[in-house]
């Protein structure tokens, strides 16, 4: 029997990644959101990719939770986008009840499925669908540590001019202005790249991962990114349903590692078939911890905005 995935939200990051998921051979996809007839016709419209692009998946769409029954892995995407001069903050009251009302239905269809939360701010939203499905917390994931380590390792790429899949380098932490590009441990192909770029360089990549989102809502004036944030949440589920035991960056309830407890935070996971496998603990040193904890208030803070 072929997996079964459902995307919540047939915007932009949501048929973007119900499009890598079909491509990539995942399963039967379903795209699932309010709007009438939006689901339905990108998803009829994706349907008939397949023939060109050899998937032989089903992909439909659909206003009703019911059809959403028995899902290996639920993507939500649903809510409001930033828009210029928006902070990921700014989302919260908004998509904290989306998503509570998504993770409800969603839950109930599907009571032992993965959650892959994207919706923002990713950090309240991933704690948000983890309070109400109510499942373990190995089984509910925050999407945010793959997106922005693809763009560290696009920056420092670009910066060496070498292959993009080359570079190895993670981001931890929030998904916000705090969060903590890891430096020290990022290398290309081993060669660590404290040896190849300047303090000032790598400072400079380090910024612009940063405020990387906000840079392309700047561009896009009515929206934020969705190519990469569409993949990212697609990487993940594949490492999921293929059991794949891949160390991806995820927001993950820490129960004690680094040190934190109570939240989620960026860290680097094992993702299998029973979702979060494992956080891979690993040492940091005093100035990655203080950066790290920053991350932990700022996500203390989000959790308290959603009243949960
Ligand atoms: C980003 O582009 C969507 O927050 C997301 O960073």
């Amino acid at each position: 029997m072929r997996n079964k995935i459902t995307i919540i939200g047939a915007g932009n990051v949501g048929a973007t990644a119900a499009h890598w998921a079909a491509s990539r051979r995942l399963g039967d996809v379903l795209l699932l959101d309010v709007v009438e007839g939006v689901p339905q016709g990108k998803a009829l419209d994706l349907l008939q990719s397949g023939p060109v692009d050899g998937f032989s998946g089903r992909v439909s769409g659909s206003n009703d939770f019911a059809d959403s029954a028995n899902s290996d892995v639920i993507i939500i995407t649903a809510g409001l986008a930033r828009k210029p001069g928006m902070s990921r903050d700014d989302l919260m009251a908004k998509n904290v009840a989306i998503v509570k009302s998504c993770t409800e239905q969603a839950a109930k269809h599907s009571p032992d499925a993965v959650l892959i939360v994207v919706t923002n701010p990713i950090d309240a939203m991933v704690y948000t669908a983890y309070k109400v499905s109510g499942f373990p917390k190995n089984r509910v994931v925050g999407m945010a540590g793959v997106l922005d380590s693809a763009r560290y390792r696009t920056f420092l790429a670009d910066a060496l001019g070498v292959a993009p899949r080359d570079v190895n380098a993670m981001v931890m932490g929030i998904h916000g202005d705090n969060m903590m590009p890891l430096v020290r441990l990022a290398n290309v192909s081993g060669i660590p790249v404290t040896d190849l770029l300047s303090e000032e360089q790598l400072k400079a990549i380090v910024h612009r991962t940063q405020h990387g989102g906000g840079e392309i809502v700047a561009h896009l004036k009515t929206g934020s990114a969705f190519y990469t944030p569409g993949l990212a949440a697609v990487e993940m589920a594949e490492a999921i349903l293929t059991d794949s035991k891949r160390v991806l960056p995820c927001a993950a309830y820490v129960d004690g590692e680094f040190g934190f407890s109570g939240c989620f935070l960026g860290v680097p996971v094992i993702l299998g078939s029973g979702g979060i496998e494992r956080i891979i603990e690993f040492e940091l040193t005093a100035e990655e911890l203080t950066a790290l904890k920053e991350s932990e208030t700022a996500v203390h803070k989000q959790m308290e905005e959603t009243g949960l």
